[in-house]
């Protein structure tokens, strides 16, 4: 692999999935994995992320010069760039001088290396405060800016690479060509990392983890618990059996969904447990998010528990236990969760953080390394419909994350009949696949004045989130029509009693998440 080493900051997932792109496979490190284990992973190229810190913060993480040494290309960004020139010898300045956003570098050295192809000047996405001042012996430089005498730089000979800029964001004009250039012509990679590959090595890796025991796997209704099964029952067919928890947190017409669509899909063993009352009891008198998140953590395992128990009871004598429960956790998901060494926890996902202890179960989680456009392009891959690939993500968590404040069965039913409404108009409009996804978020413990007919009303309002995303790990607010917006508000406050007002959420993420909780 390519392996992109971390510094504490979320770019490093950009990286991975730019180099994913390119048809590389990539996975993230911690920056305080030791050369030696590094070198252990048989990286084909290392990539060092930008971070936070400036290289002479207390406690900043420095790379060792050892790493220079062992014959891997390496290529730094922003802060492994600098790491990269003090570890060498190179001198880094805290001139006090910031640069951030879009900035002009201009094309200095005689070769071209990392750069070639593209334009003497061109447009890059800067964020720093440290610049390099002098490259380190046996290093051309390549490139320049106003703030930054030395933003990219190239030793071919030992294969090292470094540009002050950040390349992985879309705002760095030629950024996939600088990384293509260094994964191809420097590195000498071959792109050959593609859905099929992954699909073969995940069944390879299930098969040989699960041998011949029972698998559960939960369905959300969502495409990734799907696609996790889909990639589970093609590795080991019979053996899995879905449980598709009914915890009372679900949208209107959910239930049916998943039996309608995936089973027909797939064929696959589902067995639906209804378990609405367990979640509400354990969920009451809860306002707190995190609390929240751990308590549906916890019962959604319980009710795994209970399932495995009915069903080897169904199955009679040849009951058996059942060891392995699917999961179809995804990479954001583990590094959102403070998986990633260095990465703050955010928030805890259902299926990551929000795990009990006692857990009886040994988790499969084919999904754990991808993001979901490549979850997406692994489902189409393996026939599931587009119904299910194409589906807007939807939480685990359900509404009890979209009810602020306690979650309790009136106002479940009120949030669900607002969000099908919305839903409604927003495919209407035709404007599914172009919103990543739109979360309906009722404000339980806010009210405000209105009136409707003749008469005074006293209710809570609703919240509309329609977010456009690449990856949920960062997205804008959807500029919907007018028009729309204005159906929808409309048809909430008149049919939904007890909601008088719908506001718009026009916040990015970040610095607001997706959810509101
Ligand atoms: P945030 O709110 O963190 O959401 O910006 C990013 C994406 O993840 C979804 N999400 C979850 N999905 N379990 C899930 O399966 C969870 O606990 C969870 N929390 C957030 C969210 O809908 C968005 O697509």
């Amino acid at each position: 692999p390519v392996l992109v080493v971390d510094y504490g900051a979320q770019y490093a997932q950009l990286i991975a999935r730019r180099v994913r792109e390119a048809n590389v496979y990539s996975e993230i490190v911690p920056h305080t994995l030791s050369t030696e284990a590094l070198l252990a992973k048989n990286p084909a190229a290392i990539i060092l992320s930008g971070g936070p810190s400036s290289v002479y913060a207390e406690g900043a993480p420095s790379v060792g010069a050892d790493l220079f040494e062992a014959g891997v290309p390496v290529f730094g960004i922003c802060y492994g760039f600098q790491a990269m020139a003090r570890a060498l010898g190179g001198t880094v300045a805290q001139t006090g001088l910031r640069e951030y956003g879009a900035t002009d570098a201009t094309s200095t050295g005689a070769s071209r290396s990392i750069l070639a192809e593209l334009p003497e000047q061109q447009n890059v996405w800067m964020s720093h405060g440290d610049s390099v001042q002098q490259a380190p012996a046996g290093f051309e430089v390549l490139a320049s800016t106003a703030g930054a005498p030395v933003a990219a730089f190239a030793n071919p000979a030992k294969a090292l690479y470094g540009v002050q800029w950040h390349p992985e964001v879309k705002h760095s004009a030629f950024g996939q060509k600088v990384l293509e250039n260094f994964l191809f012509n420097e590195a000498k990679l071959e792109p050959n990392w593609t859905t099929g590959n992954v699909i073969e090595e995940q069944v390879a890796r299930i098969r040989q983890q699960v041998g011949s025991g029972k698998v559960i796997c939960g369905l959300s209704g969502g495409v990734d618990s799907a696609v996790a099964a889909a990639l589970v029952q093609r590795a080991v067919g019979d053996q899995l059996t879905c449980v598709f928890v009914d915890h009372g947190l679900l949208r209107e017409g959910e239930a049916e969904q998943v039996e309608r669509d995936f089973v027909a899909a797939t064929g696959v063993k589902l067995h639906v447990a209804k378990e609405a009352d367990r979640f509400l009891e354990a969920l009451a008198g809860v306002s707190d998010p995190e609390t929240k998140r751990k308590i549906i953590g916890r019962e959604f395992i319980r009710a795994f528990e209970t399932a495995e128990k009915t069903l080897i009871e169904q199955a009679g004598s040849e009951g058996e236990q059942i060891k392995f429960l699917v999961q179809g956790t995804l990479y954001p998901d583990v590094v959102e969760s403070g998986g990633g060494e260095g990465a703050a926890n955010i928030k805890s996902h259902h299926n990551v953080g929000g795990l009990p202890e006692d857990l009886q179960f040994e988790l499969v989680e084919p999904l754990r390394t991808l993001f979901k456009d490549e979850v997406r392009a692994v489902g189409a891959q393996l026939g599931l419909p587009q119904e299910i690939v194409g589906r807007q993500p939807f939480p685990g968590p359900g509404l009890g994350i979209r009810i602020i404040g306690e979650v309790n069965a009136e106002r479940l039913e009120l949030l669900r009949k607002a969000d099908a409404i919305a839903r409604a108009e927003l495919t209407a409009a035709g404007l599914d696949s172009e919103v990543w996804q739109m979360p309906v978020v009722l404000l339980a413990d806010v009210r405000s004045v209105g009136v409707q007919g003749d008469g005074r009303t006293y209710g809570h309002p609703i919240v509309l989130r329609p977010v456009s995303s690449e990856d949920a790990m960062t997205a804008d607010w959807s500029r919907l029509p007018y028009e729309l917006l204005a159906r929808i508000s409309n048809r909430i406050t008149n049919e939904v009693d007890g909601i008088n007002r719908v506001v718009l959420d026009v916040t990015s993420k970040p610095p607001g998440t997706i959810e509101w909780e």
